[in-house]
């Protein structure tokens, strides 16, 4: 009887535990609904309906997404569109970030779009790139593991962390260490390298079994583990959404992180972010994809460039020379972004990289926007992209050549087995959506470019018909009859030798 009496007492606890957390739980969706709500009620209130988005306002906020290739933007148009007193100091620091500096026009950053609390926001325009977010993963991972890589010259990581620290706080320059959210995500790779070489011994580098160049287990943390790792949850997975909505691990909202947790917690609430995500792309200047190189470029050159050129009175708007160059030469090359800041680090890293970087850079370095146009800008992007690319690749080669067998390139990449690839895709749902949605809005600039261009030739033409009949009256003193007259008889003329041409050919018939 007590024994039947305690399993009853057992059963009911059992019971009553689980409804406690059923309930609990159902608290918890609750409780996330009105924060996420909240939020996305708070963000409608204070993004009304706000003029003209097309027009460059005051300060250019380029919203750098990690891996999208905004680099090559900075490096290749924005530093030959704005001088160094233009851009806000420190761009892609956080921590000695002034925005108070009172001249600048340009800030680049990996900050989220809670930024723009520190920005004189009504005279802000935005701008971003997107990418395919199984791509940026890839990326990510790679960049990650590149970076990371060049720690192992250092017999041991005590001594890695040692050199760093003195190199960085001597040389006081940014370093990727120094940037969201490479400083979460490049120790612990490194952390992870170290680790793998300690284990496999330090002397030997050859990694024995390889499925591939993703999954090289004795050399680097493979790529399906560092998917499902809580940081890849916390800063990469739909890290491109919660970027425009303000909620990156990396806010300057407070609330940001309650409402982050909620959405991962419950998928079924993330569309509240994702709306909020729509309608901020929809509100920016510009919304370039990674995928379309040229012709996000060329868009570029079109919808910033030339205003921030007309602004610095400079416009010589150029429409002839901006078709697109056939294929994108460059698309061999492994990643369009393959560094992130410019980093003076000498120890570890190889410095005549930089200095080829450096030299990529002189060509607009005398910043004399005077004669700039849009097609000129267009043919300094084509070189300076190519040099950029070549220093980058060069730099992941040498720095790769620690870890055997991690060899990355578009060509690994399709051995990497479908379900990671899957996986990959259901952890960015929200950024997958996201990418849909910007490839909608690039149609729209696209489109909008076309017919912009259209208009402007079709003035060109008619301006060009005007003076013709300027030029003939101006020899051939005008008045309205006499043109009216001179039209008449062109056109009888014209008739009569029409006339002409078909009776002779009626004859022609005839006679045959
Ligand atoms: C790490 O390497 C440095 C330099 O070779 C050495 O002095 C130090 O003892 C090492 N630390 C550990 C924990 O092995
Ligand atoms: C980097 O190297 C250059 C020369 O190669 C040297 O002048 C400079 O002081 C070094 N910087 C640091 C931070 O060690
Ligand atoms: C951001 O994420 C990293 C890595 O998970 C973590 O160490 C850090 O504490 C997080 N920061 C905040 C403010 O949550
Ligand atoms: C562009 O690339 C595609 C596929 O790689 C190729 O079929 C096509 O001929 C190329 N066009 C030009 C103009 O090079
Ligand atoms: C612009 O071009 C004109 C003639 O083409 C030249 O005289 C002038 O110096 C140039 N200005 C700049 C800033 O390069
Ligand atoms: C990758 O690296 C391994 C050795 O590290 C080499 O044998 C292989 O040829 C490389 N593959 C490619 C595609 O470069």
């Amino acid at each position: 009887m007590a024994f039947g009496g305690l399993a009853l007492a057992l059963a009911l606890l059992v019971v009553s535990v689980n409804l406690l957390q059923v309930a609990s739980s159902d608290g918890d969706h609750a409780r996330c609904e009105g924060v996420v709500k909240g939020w996305a009620a708070s963000v409608a209130g204070s993004e009304g309906k706000d003029g003209d988005k097309l027009s460059l306002r005051d300060l250019l906020f380029f919203l750098h997404i990690p891996r999208t290739g905004g680099r090559t933007y900075f490096h290749c148009f924005l530093k030959k569109l704005y001088t160094n007193a233009e851009e806000c100091p420190r761009s892609y620091d956080k921590l000695r970030f002034d925005p108070s500096h009172p001249d600048c026009k340009l800030v680049v950053s990996h900050d989220d779009y809670s930024f723009m609390s520190k920005l004189p926001s009504e005279r802000t325009s935005v701008v971003t790139i997107l990418r395919n977010p199984v791509d940026r993963v890839f990326s990510t991972y790679e960049f990650s593991v590149e970076v990371a890589a060049r720690f192992l010259v250092h017999p041991n990581l005590t001594s890695a962390k040692l050199m760093t620290s003195r190199v960085l706080t001597k040389s006081r320059a940014v370093s990727t260490l120094d940037i969201w959210p490479w400083k979460y995500l490049v120790p612990w790779m490194r952390e992870d390298l170290f680790a793998r070489r300690d284990a496999r011994g330090i002397d030997k580098v050859r990694s024995s079994h390889r499925v591939n160049a993703y999954d090289v287990e004795d050399m680097v943390m493979p790529l399906h583990q560092y998917i499902n790792d809580p940081v890849a949850h916390e800063i990469i997975h739909n890290g491109a959404t919660f970027q425009i909505t303000g909620l990156t691990n990396n806010s300057y909202l407070s609330g940001a992180h309650e409402v982050r947790h909620c959405v991962r917690k419950h998928p079924d609430l993330g569309h509240f972010v994702l709306q909020v995500a729509k309608s901020r792309l929809d509100r920016m200047l510009y919304v370039g994809l990674t995928e379309e190189h040229e012709e996000s470029a060329r868009l570029f050159a079109h919808m910033v460039g030339a205003q921030v050129l007309s602004q610095s009175g400079a416009l010589n708007l150029d429409i002839k020379d901006n078709q697109p160059t056939g294929n994108d030469s460059h698309s061999s090359t492994l990643d369009p972004e393959d560094e992130e800041t410019n980093e003076h680090l000498n120890s570890t890293h190889g410095s005549q990289n930089n200095r080829a970087l450096n030299a990529a850079d002189t060509v607009k370095d005398d910043h004399g926007k005077g004669n700039l146009t849009v097609g000129k800008l267009m043919e300094a992007y084509e070189g300076c992209i190519s040099k950029l690319r070549k220093s980058q690749s060069n730099r992941r080669k040498i720095s790769l050549r620690k870890v055997e067998g991690a060899n990355f390139s578009k060509e690994a990449r399709w051995q990497v087995p479908e379900a990671v690839l899957e996986q990959i895709i259901s952890l960015n749902s929200l950024d997958m959506e996201l990418y849909e949605h910007a490839k909608k809005i690039f149609t729209q600039e696209h489109l909008m470019l076309k017919i912009q261009q259209s208009t402007v030739i079709q003035h060109k033409q008619l301006t060009d018909q005007k003076g013709w009949i300027e030029m003939v009256c101006s020899s051939w003193s005008c008045s309205p009859w006499k043109v009216v007259l001179f039209g008449l008889g062109v056109t009888i003329t014209i008739a009569l030798i029409i006339l002409a041409l078909t009776t002779r050919r009626r004859t022609f018939k005839l006679k045959v």
